[in-house]
């Protein structure tokens, strides 16, 4: 009847089954307000099921108010419940993140075609059946001991630094610890210093909270430090000085000290993004600012490009006055992390398995790197200039006399090829219209090679 095919093999039972149906077709405007719905013993008949079955669809369609029964009246449909449908969930996707590129140049995607998925799958399974059971409450804001003491050691391996592991407090990646620095210090009109260009997302993560943004330019080396001058009511200055994103230049010791200096004369912290420097192509990590002054700086630190970016595990290094705020409103935000993903990082970082990922990817990307910036040469001979250090997982290209904006952008995605102008992070428009941005970290030399092809005929095409 009506089109109702009921399956007798679900493990829905069959009264559920006619429920949805008949309330499907009163949203989709199929069955009309004030249409008259058969006798329950009719419509049991026509669907060979028993008459209580129909009585019990037709209870909690009447519950729910999407039919109506008077006494001595037949049930009738009710008015207004007519929606239109949505637009296929397809179109509410961002279209960069579903489509297939030709030459698929996106900043900040490791490879995960090398992380070592099933060695992943074991520690996760390992770390949930060992889990004491009162982790599986509540086991606080700042995250498992185990994984801040795992971190501490590796922090100290990789980058020299000496931390507390009562410093640490883990988040859900650096973008949702940005949210709570937004929280913990900005306000009240409180303004915040960015490198400009930064990462859009960022920005408008501080944006969103209502932190006015006061732009500080960026050239090769990092953050201008000349133009923090005399700054007032601001609360923090946001920097990538182990690896500038997006131009790439490490902060050199001397702005260091600058920055340092101004945070403390006005009071304000430092706040250091610290997203992929794992990834150094010519000698050791960067030792990060927070090191000149761990009172001053809160280090960001994520495991979104070491290892892949769904895990969202990240952490803070939080001077000590913060520490009863931020778990307040951690507390009251999201709770804590769940300890699952925790407990395996934690076995990973013991296992030195992560160092070892680490090696092996920064191999493939130094040679995809290379690979880069071979094909570069072949196919634009000298008409471009590669900007910042040999670091992270993107290039920043300079094209003297070249001017790419947003209109390039989508041109660019119309022909398959995804790249980002450097405009398209910047603050302030129209200081670095000749840069493009290359993401290579996830592509094989072959596909880098292909890539840069597609994108100098497209050049050639458009000048
Ligand atoms: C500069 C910078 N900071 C932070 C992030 C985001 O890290 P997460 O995935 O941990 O939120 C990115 C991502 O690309 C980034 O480029």
């Amino acid at each position: 009847m009506w089109g109702i095919e009921l399956n007798r093999q679900s493990e829905l039972p069959l009264w559920r089954q006619i429920y949805q149906s008949l309330r499907e077709m009163t949203i989709s405007g199929q069955l009309k307000a004030s249409e008259v719905l058969p006798s329950t013993r009719e419509f049991a008949k026509a669907l060979e099921v028993s008459r209580n079955t129909v009585c019990e669809a037709y209870e909690m369609l009447i519950a729910e108010g999407f039919v109506i029964s008077r006494q001595g009246a037949p049930t009738r449909v009710a008015e207004g419940l007519c929606v239109e449908n949505p637009p296929s969930s397809a179109s509410y996707e961002n279209i960069e993140s579903v489509r297939i590129f030709s030459a698929d140049f996106r900043t900040g995607r490791p490879d995960l075609r090398h992380f070592p998925r099933f060695l992943w799958q074991q520690m996760l399974h390992k770390a949930s059946e060992e889990m004491p059971l009162e982790q599986y409450g509540y086991t606080g804001p700042q995250g498992i001991p185990e994984l801040r003491k795992e971190i501490v050691a590796w922090l100290f391996r990789s980058r020299g630094l000496k931390v507390d592991p009562q410093d640490i407090f883990i988040t859900a990646g650096a973008t949702h610890a940005l949210h709570l620095i937004a929280d913990l210090l900005c306000g009240e009109g409180r303004k915040i210093l960015m490198e400009d260009p930064c990462h859009t997302g960022m920005l408008r993560t501080f944006i969103n909270k209502g932190c006015p943004i006061v732009p500080i330019p960026v050239d090769e080396h990092g953050m201008q430090t000349d133009y923090l001058t005399n700054r007032e009511n601001v609360c923090a200055v946001y920097v990538t000085p182990s690896h500038q994103f997006p131009l790439g230049g490490i902060l050199p010791a001397s702005r260091r000290a600058t920055l340092i200096r101004f945070a403390r004369e006005n009071e304000v912290y430092i706040v250091e993004d610290d997203y992929d420097s794992e990834f150094r192509y010519c000698g050791e990590p960067i030792a990060p600012l927070f090191a000149m002054d761990p009172q001053r700086v809160i280090y960001v630190g994520t495991f979104s490009k070491a290892l892949f970016p769904a895990l969202r595990i990240g952490y803070v290094i939080l001077p000590r006055q913060l520490h009863k705020r931020w778990r307040d409103l951690r507390t009251h935000a999201d709770v804590q992390n769940p300890p699952f993903e925790q407990a395996a990082l934690a076995g990973f970082l013991r296992t030195r398995k992560l160092d070892r990922h680490i090696q092996k990817m920064r191999r493939i990307y130094g040679e995809r790197r290379r690979v880069l910036l071979e094909s570069l040469t072949e196919t634009f001979g000298s008409e471009w200039r590669a900007y910042g250090d040999a670091a992270g997982l993107h290039l920043a290209i300079d094209f003297p006399g070249r001017y790419f904006e947003e209109e390039f952008r989508k041109s660019c995605l119309h022909n398959g090829i995804c790249v980002t102008p450097v405009e398209y992070h910047c603050i302030q428009k129209g200081r670095h219209l000749n840069k493009l941005l290359i993401g290579y970290g996830h592509l094989e030399p072959a596909e880098i090679r292909n890539g840069v092809q597609l994108l100098h005929d497209f050049m050639k095409e458009t000048i």
